[in-house]
């Protein structure tokens, strides 16, 4: 039996979201329907909203949720009904060629359910992420649901679904960050601050912190930042080099996705340096940079789709390291707001007022 309940779509470029019954249905194979606990907002969800990741509206918008297990398709052995889960938009295919060379967390052929969400008049909804998880319910492939310890609560684990993983692996997987390095992140929202907290955690020496907004450098401070920069007032590369003995960062790390901050990240870095580029640009965004520069400062630049995160993997761990109180994932909620409130909450992140708001359903 398919379900209605009550979610948050974006019918439009630029419209507001609007709260609207949507149906979802039983699981078929393959499939698992999933309560969710909570969810939070992210930059992508505005991203979607605004019509910058595509035009396929409507879009049931929600994808940084953790929930429970409330049935699942014929087929599906791995899960069960009460299971405490992290919805990831990583299901691995394990067949494709990334797969095949044991590369999982680049998987080129991730699932999601086959079967469409829908609002009553029948039409399908695109899922963000192919998750939709501002939901009461939402259905999603069974391995998008990652089992991790039940004793975190649902809106700090739930934020391990997409930006702070995102973050925190563009530092730990994407850009290798190791003992110490000396690291630079420009833009300090949920994903650049998990970036800090990641770089942290790998014993980076120097972590530098950039952002246009003295509030959001004070937090970032708390994640790990050793130095911080305003780069509404001072030139961001110099003074990251300045922080880094005159000769830039071992890797910089871009959490905004425009060109300008990406040109900062790209000369802030040391010789033989990485850039790590995890904000996501818009489709009519260019760079001109000098060809000579790639080459003459040798290194890598490298994008980081989800911070190559492999769910099974790093959803539990991080979530054991924030039980043991070595990752304050905590501190990344700024407020718990309810269904009808994302559309003010992408008003408070516009304005920088909030880390992350999470939405949280009624038990
Ligand atoms: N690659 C991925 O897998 C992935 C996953 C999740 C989110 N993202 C992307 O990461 C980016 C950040 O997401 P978020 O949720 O942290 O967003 P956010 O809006 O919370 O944070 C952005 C931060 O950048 C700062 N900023 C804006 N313009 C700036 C400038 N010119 N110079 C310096 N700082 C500036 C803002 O003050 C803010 O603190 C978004 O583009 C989002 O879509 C990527
Ligand atoms: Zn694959
Ligand atoms: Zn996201």
């Amino acid at each position: 039996m398919s379900v209605q309940v009550q979610g948050v779509v974006a019918r439009g470029k630029g419209l507001p979201v609007s709260l609207e019954t949507i149906v979802v249905p039983d699981p078929g194979p393959g499939e698992a329907r999933v309560r969710v606990q909570a969810c939070g907002v992210c930059h992508t969800d505005l991203h979607y909203r605004e019509g910058a990741i595509n035009d396929a509206f409507p879009f049931l918008l929600g994808h940084e949720a953790a929930g429970v297990v409330e049935s699942v398709g014929p087929d599906v052995t791995d899960l069960a009904v009460g299971d405490y889960v992290v919805l990831n938009w990583r299901a691995v295919c394990g067949t494709c060629r990334a797969c095949l060379r044991g590369r999982p967390q680049y998987c080129f052929s991730t699932f999601n359910a086959t079967q469409k969400m829908t609002l009553l008049d029948g039409t399908e909804l695109s899922p963000a992420l192919g998750i939709g998880a501002f939901a009461e319910m939402t259905l999603v492939a069974a391995g998008q649901c990652t089992k991790v310890d039940p004793a975190a609560p649902p809106e700090v684990a739930g934020l391990l679904g997409c930006g702070v993983m995102a973050g925190l692996g563009a530092a730990l997987n994407t850009g290798n960050v190791s003992r110490g390095d000396t690291v630079a992140v420009i833009g300090c929202g949920g994903v650049g601050d998990a970036a800090i907290a990641g770089a942290r955690l790998a014993g980076a020496r120097t972590i530098v912190a950039v952002d246009i907004d003295d509030r959001k450098l004070e937090k970032a401070k708390h994640f790990g930042a050793t130095h911080t920069v305003n780069s509404r007032n001072v030139d961001a590369v110099e003074a990251i080099r300045e922080a880094t003995g005159g000769f830039g960062a071992d890797v910089v790390i871009e959490a905004i996705g425009r060109p300008e901050t990406y040109e900062q990240a790209f000369f802030a870095r040391d010789l033989a340096g990485t850039v790590v580029l995890v904000g996501v640009p818009s489709p009519d965004m260019r760079i001109d940079l000098p060809l000579i520069e790639f080459f003459g400062r040798g290194g890598a630049l490298k994008s980081s789709w989800y911070g190559d995160c492999l769910p099974s993997r790093d959803f539990p761990m991080l979530v054991d390291l924030y039980l043991q109180g070595r990752l304050p994932l905590q501190d990344f909620v700024s407020e718990t707001i309810g269904i009808g409130d994302v559309e003010a909450a992408f008003e408070k992140m516009h304005h920088g007022d909030v880390l992350r708001s999470v939405v949280k359903f009624d038990a």
